[in-house]
């Protein structure tokens, strides 16, 4: 059948039985499942929602469309887990209800507060022309699961100025406050962000735009998020229509962050900020959502997926996945993104090494860990689930002494969104080369340099492509585990 905008509105209910029985066996036929990722039972995934830790627990929620791989009625799938790495399926929790989210639970965050959890969304509403009004919602959740929406919203309409464009609010508590970020655009149509503050999460002010560059951010940000590190501020977004001489990037929208001084509450300013940067330098990473934990780290995970992209998956009944959750730090002005250490939880004893200058092994399932230490000026190529000739995969390129990597997907499997190429470049620095890459099935998170650069790809290769090989000028030192499938 066609999707039509009346299906993809239509009530979960209205859908047959016998239709989400048939979703459910096309997605249990569908190759490229993912084994230790967190990937939807059925239909789409998008943004990282509600990511926090309550009741002894990390809460960890995303955007879903259970009915089909397409941008549909939108609710928050809600998840639990004790390591960050195993993750229990609770079901869909924040379902369109109300004349406020009428047609979508959109995007938005948590924070435990005593001991309950409030939810901070946008609700988005559209009237018989399709026009949009977002409203920007609160709800309740018990220590036993319960939730409870809040009757009024904590924030009706955009203030004077902003388009109906005004969603995704971060709730963050600091300095004896609370702060709504949201993603906005003004009339002009250029991407803002907007903060909001409440001392009691009841009243809200709005504080204006937050201050944080000069230059133009494109007609919309997406998913701003602010999380503070040793006193530095790390704001993270996504700006929609950014032009290229403002940040370079191939994706058709980029994840992008800014490192400032600090957050000065008085003037709404992000003081001394950074230049902007890539959030990742491969080819499906958008959303991020990050936290401060209260164990001190600052933790994020993303969405591997983009706006407006069609993947091989769709024709098999789901789409996307999350990344694996990454700690970040920002060490001597630079920010690192690292897979947190329950990573290694997952891990199955004994390791093998690599370290020949050609090193080629059948990894038999394409679910392993690799570090890999290069200590020359080396170059080399690394094949990621090739076929057993070592022809093919996902070929990661570089050259140390130029201070250059590459990755090229055209060769990786099945071949999708040529539209925005099929290979990315980018520079590395000239030390000594790290590599940790994480390989599940269809997707390759790959950390640079102890996280300094992060590279994410999915890939969507055939059956028999589970080779690695690495062909390298020097020889190196290289470690892989294979890992188990996620509890
Ligand atoms: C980002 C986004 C958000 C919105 C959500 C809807 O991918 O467009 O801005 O809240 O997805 O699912």
């Amino acid at each position: 059948f066609k999707w039509t905008r009346q299906l993809r509105y239509q009530a979960y209910q209205a859908w047959p039985q016998e239709y989400q029985t048939l979703l459910k066996e096309q997605v249990a036929h569908s190759p490229w499942r993912l084994d230790y990722h967190i990937q939807p039972p059925s239909g789409l995934l998008n943004d990282p929602n509600g990511f926090s830790f309550f009741n002894g627990k990390w809460h960890l929620f995303y955007q879903a469309y259970p009915m089909g791989t397409v941008h549909g009625l939108k609710s928050w799938y809600h998840l639990t887990s004790k390591n960050l790495v195993d993750w229990q399926e609770e079901g869909l929790k924040l379902l369109p209800s109300t004349s406020y989210d009428s047609h979508g639970v959109y995007s938005g965050s948590a924070l435990p507060v005593n001991d309950k959890l409030f939810l901070a969304y946008t609700g988005n509403v559209r009237d018989e022309n399709w026009t949009r009004t977002s409203y920007q919602l609160g709800a309740w959740m018990q220590p036993n699961g319960e939730l409870s929406k809040l009757t009024t919203p904590l924030i009706s309409k955009p203030p004077y100025g902003y388009t109906q464009e005004f969603r995704d609010p971060q709730v963050i508590f600091y300095k004896d406050e609370y702060f709504l970020l949201l993603g906005a655009q003004n009339q002009n149509k250029q991407g803002e962000i907007l903060v909001y503050r409440s001392p009691d999460l009841d009243t809200w002010s709005y504080a204006g735009p937050l201050q944080f560059t000069q230059q133009s951010m494109g007609f919309m940000i997406e998913c701003p998020n602010l999380v503070f590190i040793d006193g530095k501020a790390l704001l993270l977004f996504c700006p929609q229509g950014l032009e290229q001489s403002n940040l370079e990037y191939q994706n058709i929208y980029p994840n992008a962050y800014i490192i400032g001084e600090a957050y000065n509450i008085e003037t709404n300013q992000l003081t001394q900020p950074s230049t902007l940067r890539n959030l990742d330098e491969g080819f499906d990473l958008y959303a991020t959502q990050a936290f401060n934990a209260p164990d001190g780290r600052a933790l994020a995970v993303s969405w591997i997926g983009l706006p407006e992209i069609s993947y091989p998956t769709d024709p098999f009944g789901w789409a996307h996945c999350l990344s694996i959750v990454k700690e970040l730090t920002i060490e001597n002005g630079t920010l690192h993104q690292r897979p947190v250490k329950e990573m290694s939880q997952l891990r199955i004893d004994p390791p093998c090494s690599l370290n020949q200058s050609v090193s080629q092994i059948n990894t038999e399932q394409n679910r392993y860990e690799i570090n890999l230490e290069f200590k020359e000026n080396q170059s080399g190529k690394i094949h990621l689930c090739s076929d057993p000739m070592g022809n093919n995969g996902l070929i990661l390129s570089f050259d140390r002494r130029h201070g250059k990597m590459k990755i090229d997907r055209s060769l990786s499997g099945e071949v999708f969104a040529e539209d925005y190429g099929v290979t990315r470049e980018f520079t590395i620095s000239q030390e000594p080369l790290s590599l940790q890459i994480f390989v599940d099935i269809s997707v390759v998170e790959i950390f640079i340099n102890d996280g300094k650069q992060t590279a994410t790809a999915r890939i969507f290769p055939s059956s028999e492509q589970t080779t690695l090989l690495i062909e390298c000028d020097h020889a190196f030192s290289g470690t892989l585990w294979k890992l188990r499938k996620m509890n």
